[in-house]
């Protein structure tokens, strides 16, 4: 009750939050995929639901509770994620983007059950769209873009590389390294990064480093 009770201060926003690992098919049996759970995507959703937001969460498939009173957008690849976020992107004031995105797939998907021959295999990958530089390019005037960048080195370099490569507002950096961060974990330790200014947090639960997120998106939107 007490989490239903809290206040309001989304109301009339409009947000769109990605979760999740993508999948990327190389035949009708096999995929590439990572280990993203979707939990702190789905920790965003649900504390932007709880304050009054109209959410829209655009997810691979994982195996966590989905929240309720939000959107949900079930997706496999990157390429569908790519077309449902690109689509839905110009009416949103905020989309951030927790989801675990395939940087490389197959180049072609096998229509046959791929067999065994021969002691190696190669396979080609391409490039996918990255997602968030196609948001960023088009970022809607007043809109809010927050990315996230998981790292296991040089996490605030290359995260603020990437701040600036994809016009982003805030990136959400992790170091995948560090104790209670990172995949499949409830935790998470979490620095926000502007083009202002860099909070680094303490060790603290998705579901509260998400309110946090989320808190500094609403003073920096003004
Ligand atoms: N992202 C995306 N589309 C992609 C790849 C990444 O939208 N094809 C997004 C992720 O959802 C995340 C951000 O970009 O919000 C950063 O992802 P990350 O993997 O940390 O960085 P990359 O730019 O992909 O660079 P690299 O993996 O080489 O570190
Ligand atoms: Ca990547």
């Amino acid at each position: 009750l007490k989490e239903i009770a809290c206040e309001k201060d989304m109301k009339g926003l409009r947000v769109l939050v990605t979760a999740g690992p993508t999948m990327e098919a190389m035949d009708p049996v096999r995929y590439i995929t990572n280990h993203s759970t979707g939990k702190m995507g789905y920790a965003i959703a649900r504390n932007c639901m709880l304050r009054g937001a109209d959410v829209t969460l655009v997810t691979g498939q994982t195996s966590i509770e989905k929240p309720r009173f939000v959107n949900i957008v079930p997706i496999e690849s990157a390429r569908e994620m790519f077309e449902e976020v690109t689509g839905r992107a110009p009416e949103q004031d905020i989309i951030i983007k927790a989801a675990a995105v395939a940087d490389y797939r197959p180049q072609t998907v096998s229509v046959e059950k791929v067999k065994k021959s021969g002691d190696h295999m190669t396979l080609e990958l391409e490039k996918t769209d990255d997602i968030l530089k196609y948001l960023g390019e088009h970022k809607k005037e007043g809109q809010f873009l927050c990315g996230f960048s998981m790292e296991t080195e040089h996490m605030l370099e290359n995260s603020r590389a990437k701040l600036k490569k994809k016009n982003l507002d805030m990136i959400v950096a992790n170091n995948l390294k560090q104790a209670g961060a990172g995949f499949g974990t409830d935790t998470n330790v979490i620095t926000m990064i502007t083009p202002e200014e860099e909070i680094s947090l303490d060790l603290m639960s998705k579901e509260e480093a998400a309110g946090k997120i989320l808190d500094e998106i609403l003073k920096l939107r003004g």
